[in-house]
């Protein structure tokens, strides 16, 4: 493995200024000082893999992924411990869809073992800015990969540039989610990029973003396209319900959703909470009877960035319905606390999640 050499002028920010910023990082507010960056070509792969400062990076305006959004990334958090250790949670599983996002893509893959280096290395020069650990701050890593040629015509970019920057972070959504069911728009369908992390998908669904906003929601609940019948997954989490019959059901990963590892690691933790983990089709309609009968007890959404956010409520033009009592489940409680106590080291990590920085 090439490793990703540091270069020595890079300005590190005060550490009263990273004070400042830790008091309250918000999503994406601030970033750290040492990003990395490496570069592909066809004629010598990945090269000039280096770390160097955060700041603009000089482009062409007719820059590839500008003009036909070649682009894919990856979103992880580093957590630290009461003892002031600095973990990754299951970073090897970014490093892998990364790679099959970059397939989809036609991009060229990043080998596993430089994704997990450049993570690794950004958060090991930046440590002053992962927050302690107590209300849930963290420091979100975002990898990502964009066509860097500069190239008007339509076919895969012939250079590519791979970065990792990071960010401190609390919790995406601080409040229970009410979802919305657009009528309007679709995420993803049979064959396209669904199951791939790259921009487009987030790009595309903006303009159903707005409308949940409109309508008071926080995020949208997204239907299979062929149909409108099947539920897929929110726009930034995975969808969880659970049933009277302790179920913790997710849809199944048909190729149009994104492989949340939150959502793996949600179903692993089920059997510990007395939860039988089930992945199959849930179509619309089996939803909102289950929530009107109260065979649906709770609902939930999940992400790296979102963590584990109470789903309260759906909304779309033909339904308005409330969860449960419309507070948070106390199954989702339970499992937020076990994932975050595995994360932030307050519970062990049976499954061997953690890697230390
Ligand atoms: N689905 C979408 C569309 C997402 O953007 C995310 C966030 O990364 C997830 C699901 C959850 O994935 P993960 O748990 O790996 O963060
Ligand atoms: C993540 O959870 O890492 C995501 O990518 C969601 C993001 C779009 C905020």
């Amino acid at each position: 493995m090439a490793q990703f050499t540091v270069d020595s002028d890079v300005v590190r920010t005060s550490p009263d200024q990273i004070a400042t910023a830790l008091a309250d990082p918000g999503f994406g507010r601030y970033f750290v000082d040492h990003i990395a960056r490496a570069v592909w070509n066809p004629d010598e792969g990945w090269h000039g893999r280096r770390l160097i400062g955060a700041g603009p990076i000089p482009m062409h305006p007719g820059l590839a992924a500008l003009h036909y959004g070649q682009e894919i990334f990856e979103g992880l958090k580093a957590y630290r411990h009461p003892d002031g250790s600095v973990w990754l949670f299951r970073p090897e599983l970014n490093a892998r869809r990364f790679a099959s996002s970059a397939e989809r893509m036609a991009m060229p893959q990043l080998p596993v073992d430089d994704f997990l280096d450049s993570v690794h290395q950004v958060v090991s020069l930046n440590k002053d800015w992962v927050p302690a650990g107590q209300g849930e701050q963290s420091l979100y890593v975002r990898p990502f990969m964009f066509g860097s040629e500069t190239l008007i015509g339509v076919r895969t970019a012939q250079e590519h540039t791979y970065m990792c920057l990071a960010s401190p972070a609390g919790p995406y959504y601080a409040d229970p989610l009410t979802l919305w069911v657009t009528p309007n728009f679709s995420r993803s369908m049979v064959g396209g990029t669904g199951m791939a992390k790259c921009g487009g998908n987030y790009a595309s669904a903006m303009a159903a973003e707005v409308e949940a906003h409109a309508q008071g929601c926080g995020q949208v609940l997204w239907l299979d396209s062929a149909t409108r019948t099947l539920v897929e997954e929110g726009g930034t989490m995975n969808f969880f319900v659970v049933t009277a019959d302790d179920e913790l059901l997710t849809p199944a990963l048909t190729g149009t959703i994104l492989a949340g590892i939150t959502r793996d690691s949600l179903l692993q933790l089920a059997s510990s909470h007395g939860l039988t983990p089930v992945e199959r089709p849930l179509e619309l309609t089996e939803l909102l009877d289950g929530i009107r009968s109260g065979h649906i007890t709770e609902a939930l959404a999940c992400g790296t960035a979102a963590v584990i956010s109470p789903v309260v409520g759906l909304k779309s033009p033909d339904f308005e319905l409330t969860i449960g009592d419309g507070t948070p489940g106390p199954r989702t409680l339970e499992l937020r606390s076990h994932l975050t106590g595995i994360q932030f080291g307050t519970l062990p990590d049976a499954f061997g999640w953690l890697r230390p920085v």
